[in-house]
């Protein structure tokens, strides 16, 4: 692992070149029509300019902070305003984790050059995430470590301009310190990874609408079905749980094609005689192996969305340039194939 890793500084090299030549902006500012729109949460690809894509910023609607509401298992009872709040994240169950430290818990406001959200905010107390950010158990403290400071030189950033919650999270690592990154990546790095996702292979999928870079099944009268075609979708087992309470208890169910999952391990295990086997690097058991990350039961949108920007050279950090001829053999189905299959891994 050393070795290869050795060789990963060299290139960083001429990663980090690229970086100052391209600086933080996105690689793509014709439309990508090639976008697996699916590990992004959207149905339609981007517009052709970025900067049109600029969200207006919707107003936020005062949230009750009258009815409290409890969760199973859970000795708090918190309103909706209470489970919102956004520099104190709900913290349903303490004693599912260890004690966070204080960037994990509340983040800072008032940081430089941009403030800080707690980590716990979008990734939950727990660690474990959501489809539109990223689970960060099961990960070692080296691994995290130079992911913040990727985020901070300009080297991750998203291939889809709509995605802004990459954009918040690459300012965050800007105004991070080096205690603040010491911090994170320690407790974050104790948190070992259990099971998220659950993989149903299927024809169909219920309707869903866009939230955010996710999809969420519709309801009553409204909810129905439709072709999966080419595509994950990946939803929350509860949409109350998910949108309003944000239960870090609750997971998720990725609809996946018929037959992905065998030919998404073939590629894993063997590399189909294209690419390194996945296995030698990220561990026989797809769980990481030294700081190379674990893969196994992690988001398939997540693993969709890195693989995609590795392959556009949207992702270039320091360990990146090992990827580079892995992803420059894979197809999209390849990368649908291979997410599906890690996705449905036990952790
Ligand atoms: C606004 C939501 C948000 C907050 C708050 C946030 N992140 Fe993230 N984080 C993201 C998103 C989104 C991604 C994935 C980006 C993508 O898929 O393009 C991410 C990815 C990561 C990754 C990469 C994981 C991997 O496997 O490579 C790490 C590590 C991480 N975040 C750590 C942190 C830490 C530490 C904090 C607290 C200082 C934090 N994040 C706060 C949204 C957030
Ligand atoms: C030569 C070693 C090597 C091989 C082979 C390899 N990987 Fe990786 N992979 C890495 C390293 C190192 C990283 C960390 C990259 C970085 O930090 O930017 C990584 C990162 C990733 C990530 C991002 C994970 C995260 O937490 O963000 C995904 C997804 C991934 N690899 C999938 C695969 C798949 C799928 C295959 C097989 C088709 C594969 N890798 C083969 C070394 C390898």
């Amino acid at each position: 692992m050393k070795k290869m890793l050795g060789a990963g500084a060299a290139f960083a090299v001429v990663a980090l070149a690229c970086a100052g030549a391209f600086g933080a902006a996105n690689k793509n500012s014709a439309a990508d029509t090639s976008l697996p729109l699916w590990a992004w949460g959207y149905v339609t690809p981007p517009p052709a300019s970025p900067l049109s894509a600029a969200p207006a910023a919707a107003p936020t609607p005062a949230l009750d902070n009258t009815t409290k509401h409890t969760l199973p298992g859970s000795k708090f009872s918190f309103t909706r305003a209470e489970a919102g709040q956004r520099y104190a994240p709900v913290d349903w169950y303490p004693e599912d984790h260890p004690a966070m430290p204080d960037i994990v818990a509340h983040g800072r406001e008032s940081a430089q050059p941009n403030p800080i959200y707690p980590c716990g905010l979008c990734h939950m107390p727990n660690g474990k995430g959501r489809p539109e950010n990223a689970n960060v158990t099961g990960l070692t403290y080296e691994y995290i470590v130079q992911q913040l400071h990727d985020f901070r030189d300009g080297l991750r950033v998203t291939s889809d301009p709509r995605k802004t919650n990459t954009a918040l999270m690459a300012g965050f690592a800007k105004s991070m310190t080096d205690e603040d990154i010491k911090a994170a990546a320690t407790y974050f790095a104790q948190i070992p990874a259990t099971k998220w996702i659950t993989v149903k292979e299927s024809t169909t999928v219920p309707l869903t609408r866009q939230a955010g870079g996710v999809f969420l099944p519709l309801e009553g009268d409204k909810a129905g079905s439709e072709p999966l075609g080419n595509r994950i979708i990946e939803t929350p087992i509860s949409v109350e749980d998910f949108e309003l309470w944000r239960n870090p208890r609750s997971g998720f169910i990725a609809y996946v094609p018929a037959g992905s999952v065998k030919k998404g391990e073939a590629l894993a295990r063997t590399g189909n005689g294209k690419v390194t086997a996945c296995t030698v690097c990220h561990g026989a058991d797809l769980r990481g192996l030294g700081p190379v990350p674990r893969l196994a039961g992690r988001s398939p949108s997540y693993l969709g969305r890195q693989l995609y920007d590795m392959q556009k050279g949207n992702r270039i950090g320091a360990w990146s340039p090992l990827m580079a001829p892995v992803v420059g053999h894979l197809t999209s189905d390849d990368i649908l194939n291979v997410s599906a299959y890690l996705a449905s891994l036990e952790p």
